[in-house]
């Protein structure tokens, strides 16, 4: 070979566009559930938003839940996509199926949630951290635990004031689950989610979902750090 036509050669390979995080996860099918870019507005998705994961989630938790899926949303309906491409509007139909028991063990028709090895669910993770949107601008984040003052008034504003727990599962002081399951549950959010992109939810929910069944809620800057320090602490590990 050809010196000159080695490093054209290298130069291609270094040049060659890799495949971006939006297409690998493409490839795996995940955007047949979740939208996974800001750009698809034209279509609903049964399962959650991933185009702004990078935001929300931490990734240790991510990287977990790819290798082990768990319930988070214990009243989600998935409606299965039909199969592509849908042969007639009958087939399209039957395929149909809601699933209550998505990702519960062994209940409903549909299959399981794709779950990866460590290698891959890594690999994936890292991925979906990528996917990030112009996010309006954060609030900056108290980082200072809350005092144990702070933290019973808080947690008054979250079962009573706002009535969070009317939707969302929590841990009381005991280390027992409690509370609603019309919306996912927060019982891990000190795992799961960033302290900074719940703030930014609390303030700005319309950057992330059009419409939301969350009620829109006028706060301080103050009550939505507090409420941000307080699902941090809601940590699985806390179940008693
Ligand atoms: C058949 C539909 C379907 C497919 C395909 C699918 N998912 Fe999901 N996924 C769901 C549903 C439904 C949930 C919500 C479960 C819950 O909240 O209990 C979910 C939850 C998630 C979550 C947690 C999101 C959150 O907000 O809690 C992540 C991360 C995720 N999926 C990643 C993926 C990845 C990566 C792929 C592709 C490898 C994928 N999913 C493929 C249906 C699907
Ligand atoms: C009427 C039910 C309802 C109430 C009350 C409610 N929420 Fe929500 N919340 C939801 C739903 C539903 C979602 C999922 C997002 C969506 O569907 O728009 C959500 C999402 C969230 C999320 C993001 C969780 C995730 O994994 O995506 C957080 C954090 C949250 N709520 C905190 C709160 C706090 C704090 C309060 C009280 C100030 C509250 N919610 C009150 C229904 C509710």
């Amino acid at each position: 070979m050809k010196t000159s036509t080695f490093f054209i050669l290298i130069g291609f390979l270094l040049l060659a566009p890799s495949s971006s995080t939006a297409e690998i996860l493409r490839d795996k099918d995940c955007g047949s559930c979740h939208r996974l870019s800001v750009a698809e507005t034209e279509k609903n998705f049964a399962a959650p938003d991933l185009h702004f994961a990078g935001d929300k989630f931490q990734p240790a938790w991510l990287k977990q839940f790819l290798k082990n899926p768990a319930v988070i949303r214990p009243a989600v309906t998935v409606i299965d996509t039909p199969p592509r491409p849908p042969v007639t509007v009958a087939d399209a139909n039957t395929a149909v199926v809601t699933a209550a028991g998505f990702l519960r063990e062994r209940s409903g028709n549909s299959p399981p949630h794709p779950s990866f090895s460590e290698q891959d669910a890594s690999a994936l993770a890292d991925g979906l951290m990528g996917l990030k949107i112009s996010a309006p601008p954060r609030e900056s984040t108290v980082a200072a635990p809350l005092s144990k003052r702070q933290r019973a008034k808080i947690k008054y504003k979250f079962e009573r004031t706002f009535s969070c727990i009317s939707c969302h599962q929590s841990l009381n002081l005991a280390g027992k689950v409690r509370g609603g399951i019309s919306g996912p549950s927060l019982v891990n959010a000190g795992n799961r989610l960033r302290a900074d992109w719940i703030v930014s939810w609390l303030k700005t929910p319309e950057a992330y979902a059009a419409k939301s069944r969350m009620p829109r809620y006028e706060m301080d800057s103050v009550t939505r750090n507090q409420f941000s320090q307080f699902l941090m602490t809601l940590k699985k590990e806390n179940v008693k």
